[in-house]
């Protein structure tokens, strides 16, 4: 996998991501990661990239001209044009599925806004997708890239030291991931559950699939329609309540 970041801050990614897993998965060859200083295809002597919004309004908006020309050197240089993702809070909201999605690519471009947005024309020209990493608002593109880098790097084959564990946790057939303990057997008098400790591996499957039904209604309630439960699970949900709890 080859990332392609076009930023105003390239030293912000590449420090955020050459540390850790990812650092380890780029020295191992896995995936490469690249920022693009739009900056560098400013066209001024004065290296500006942004100007006031015709029409009137607080803020700067990029300009199209540096945003196109490092897109367009990219695409030139790698030989194609490749998917652009637009990070912006308007765009499709990035989940685990979408993250599976743009694994498969070999080439991604991400875009990184700033100040109050970019020159809709430019957009218009390259963009491929514009994903959101929630609903609240950044001051710029590069911490939802790095999200999303982080994301969509741990589901290619090797990241993961193990590579079973991408596939058995949360999120994956819509459920949270059931509790998880390691030594000691007891802390400050809180035991490990019995089953986890009696080797029978069929109990200690079914009581983690119960975990993760009993946590998901839960904390994420709204996830639960998109499940595949039994109805002897949609039965234990029903008994559940966490009212009383609380
Ligand atoms: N830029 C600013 N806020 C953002 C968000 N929530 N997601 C993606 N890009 C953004």
């Amino acid at each position: 996998m080859n990332y392609h970041i076009l930023t105003l801050f390239p030293q912000m990614v590449l420090d955020g991501l050459h540390t850790s897993i990812i650092g380890r998965a780029e020295e191992k060859g896995l995936l490469h990661i690249e920022a693009v200083d739009i900056r560098d295809y400013a066209e001024n002597k004065h290296n500006r990239v942004d100007d006031y919004p015709y029409g009137g309004g607080a803020g700067m908006v990029m300009q199209p001209g540096p945003v196109y020309g490092a897109w367009k050197a990219l695409a030139d240089r790698i030989g194609k044009k490749p998917r652009l993702i637009y990070l912006t809070p308007q765009g499709r909201v990035f989940d685990q599925a979408m993250a599976e999605e743009f694994a498969r690519e070999e080439d991604l471009v991400f875009l990184c806004g700033h100040y109050e947005g970019i020159d809709e024309r430019v957009l218009e020209m390259i963009v491929t997708d514009y994903v959101s990493i929630g609903d609240y608002v950044l001051t710029g593109g590069e911490l939802p890239a790095m999200v999303m880098i982080d994301c969509i790097s741990r589901l290619i084959p090797g990241v993961l030291n193990n590579d079973v564990s991408a596939e058995f946790e949360t999120f994956h057939d819509s459920l949270l991931e059931y509790p998880q303990y390691t030594r000691p057997e007891e802390f400050m008098g809180r035991k490990v559950p019995p089953v986890l400790l009696s080797g029978h591996h069929e109990n200690v499957a079914k009581w983690r699939r119960e975990q993760s039904v009993i946590r998901t209604a839960r904390y994420r309630p709204d996830l639960l329609t998109k499940a595949d439960l039994t109805e002897k699970e949609k039965e234990l949900i029903k008994t559940l309540d966490f009212q009383q709890e609380l």
